[in-house]
């Protein structure tokens, strides 16, 4: 499954408060697209939109053409929309197998779940029987993955990845996400702290207070313009 997503002028609110004011953003199917900005900018409010989980007060939300504005998060997780929040979308009280298990709802067996996760993350193979709470921070968040890897997603929302995480597993993370975008899936990352998404990033864009004030190439001119476009958020 293949699809495009694309946001136009969405604002969204909390009760009477407005967090987004016209977002437009579009990640292309095999493409990377980091969402970057300050805390409380509404990253996370951005990827609960895509997913269908917040409502929008105005504008669109387009999958894969087809506009899809108000559609039940159900129904955009069967177009292929997967969100993996904040956090790590793991089961900690349950095995690796058991937290791969539960993904046969989707109508795969265990046994292809288990051999695209393991595949993908040889060391969940050797991690199998361990309670998933009790991994390193990496591999639950490899674990997360895979369990998002195991609904076929043609669009992937990653809510920061790499916290809490050691430089070095975030860049392993995100050469498989890179990976995982090569075979065709739209992935927009959400990170507060760039330095390692934009190595696999085609483009970026930078939320603050609300409001996409970069958009653009993940390159040298977007490193040196952040500082900027943070610290003019306070
Ligand atoms: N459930 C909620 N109820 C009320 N306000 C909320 C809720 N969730 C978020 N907000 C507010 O909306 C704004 C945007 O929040 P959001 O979580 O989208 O930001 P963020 O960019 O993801 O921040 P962070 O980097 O801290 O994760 C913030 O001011 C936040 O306090
Ligand atoms: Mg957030």
């Amino acid at each position: 499954m293949t699809s495009s997503l694309e946001l136009h002028g969405v604002r969204a609110a909390y009760d009477a408060i407005a967090v987004l004011h016209g977002v437009d953003l579009r990640v292309g199917a095999g493409e990377v697209v980091a969402l970057l900005g300050p805390n409380g900018a509404g990253k996370t409010t951005t990827l609960r939109v895509a997913a269908g989980v917040r409502a929008v007060t105005a504008g669109r939300l387009v999958l894969g053409g087809r506009d899809v504005t108000g559609a039940d998060p159900r129904d955009l997780a069967a177009a292929g929309v997967c969100l993996i929040p904040e956090g790590r979308g793991v089961f900690p009280n349950l095995s690796v197998r058991d937290n791969l298990l539960m993904m046969t709802f989707t109508g795969k067996t265990h046994a292809e779940i288990e051999e695209v996760a393991f595949s993908r993350f040889p060391i969940l193979a050797q991690r199998a029987d361990q309670i998933a709470g009790t991994m390193s921070g990496g591999e639950q968040q490899m674990l997360a993955l895979a369990r998002g890897l195991a609904t076929d997603p043609a669009v992937l929302l990653l809510d920061e990845l790499s916290m809490g995480l050691a430089p070095l597993v975030v860049e392993r993370l995100y050469e498989q996400v890179g990976e995982i975008a090569r075979q065709g899936v739209a992935v927009l990352v959400v990170e507060q702290f760039a330095a390692a998404v934009l190595d696999i990033a085609d483009h970026a864009a930078v939320l603050v207070r609300g409001r996409i004030e970069y958009q653009g190439p993940a390159d040298g001119e977007l490193r040196r313009e952040l500082a900027n476009l943070y610290l003019g958020s306070h």
